[in-house]
């Protein structure tokens, strides 16, 4: 379990309080283990992924991580900075596969900023890679030419196998929800992304139960809010995903609901919140702590082998919410405004 910086000790906080209760009366066997990370991690040891931190990422079944980041550490240089932390757990642990599900609660429609009608009954997965792509691609850099001009540069750059084994997952996820798949690219200016749909296209052929189709990432981004509901899996590149996924959590009403779970080959998996460390309400006991159970939900699912806890805390979570709690973030008005550490309970009470 690492904290992380901002509001991320205090969800991982409730998740710790839900796993402990799971343990005690539910019979799950699990151990948890606490470490640093971003921020907090630069502060206490000078480092925001200190070497003891990916050893117990190494050695954990999963990963639980709240949030990384805020104005304090935004001056350090690049590889001092709290994203690090969690782009160096990412990329050493071959975590490529994220899932980012975004959710309608019927009783938050109203929350969303498009019209409720246009997202009640929004269910859909974005497969984002996530070891891959621009974010890690070299060469990279910001170079002075004598002239004193500076440049800077980044590679966008995906091999096969890495686009083959995303796509095997955006698919095998599909076959469990509405076997639709949308593969987003910018195939018509980007080579990189010309061998993705290809590629893509090439191993949607080993599911023909599946139906595959293919959005140029502009076009995906105004579909999205256009009318959500024609999707149900989008597998896409990882700076694609990382935009593209911020706009379904907030067609759901609230960044605050949404859960991620990013896994490797092995089932070993990282399990976040899609919101940051919200640095501006931190402290304050207000954040809402649904995001970050639900990715224990998808904890159990994933890298545990707890499907019946996970649906058990999926429905405690959408008990809560028809219960009509509400954390500052999802509130409109009715039902009862609460804190972090009263939501968790109340999860705790409704399982
Ligand atoms: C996310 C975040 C990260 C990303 C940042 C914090 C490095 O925005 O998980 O979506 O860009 O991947
Ligand atoms: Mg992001």
């Amino acid at each position: 379990m690492l904290g992380g910086d901002g509001i991320g000790p205090e969800v991982v906080a409730e998740a710790r309080k839900l796993i402990d209760i799971l343990s005690a009366d539910h019979g799950l066997a699990v151990t948890c283990e606490e470490g640093l990370v971003g921020g907090a991690a630069y502060d206490a040891e000078g480092t925001p992924l200190p070497t003891r931190t990916l050893e117990q990422a190494r050695l954990a079944d999963a990963i639980l991580l709240g949030a990384v980041g805020g104005p304090a550490w935004e001056a350090l240089p690049y590889a001092e900075r709290p994203e690090r932390g969690l782009l160096g757990i990412r990329a050493a642990l071959d975590l490529y596969a994220n899932l980012r599900p975004a959710m309608t609660y019927p009783e938050l429609a109203a929350a969303s900023s498009l019209k409720p009608q246009l997202v009640a009954g929004l269910d859909l997965m974005i497969v984002r890679e996530l070891t891959g792509g621009i974010y890690f691609g070299e060469p990279r850099g910001i170079k002075t030419a004598d002239n004193g001009e500076r440049t800077g540069f980044n590679t966008l750059v995906y091999s096969e196998p890495e686009i083959e084994r995303i796509a095997r997952t955006a698919f095998e996820v599909a076959q469990v929800r509405g076997r639709r798949v949308c593969s987003v690219d910018k195939a018509n200016v980007l080579e990189s992304t010309e061998l993705w749909r290809e590629v893509v296209t090439e191993v949607g052929r080993d599911y023909p139960d599946c139906e595959l189709s293919h959005l140029y990432v502009d076009n995906a981004a105004m579909q999205l809010v256009r009318q959500p509901r024609q999707f149900d899996v989008i597998v896409t590149t990882n700076m694609f995903g990382d935009i593209l996924s911020d706009v379904a959590a907030m067609l759901t009403g609230s960044i605050g609901m949404l859960p991620s779970a990013s896994l490797n080959s092995k089932g070993q998996g990282m399990y976040e919140p899609v919101h940051g460390s919200a640095p501006d309400i931190a402290g304050k006991g207000i954040a809402n702590p649904l995001a970050t159970v639900l990715s224990v939900a998808m904890m159990l699912r994933y890298s545990l082998g707890e499907a019946a806890l996970a649906d058990r805390v999926d429905r405690a979570v959408a008990r809560v919410i028809a219960d009509g709690l509400r954390t500052a973030d999802i509130y409109q008005g009715e039902g009862r405004m609460v804190g972090t550490a009263e939501m968790g309970d109340a999860v705790i009470a409704a399982l």
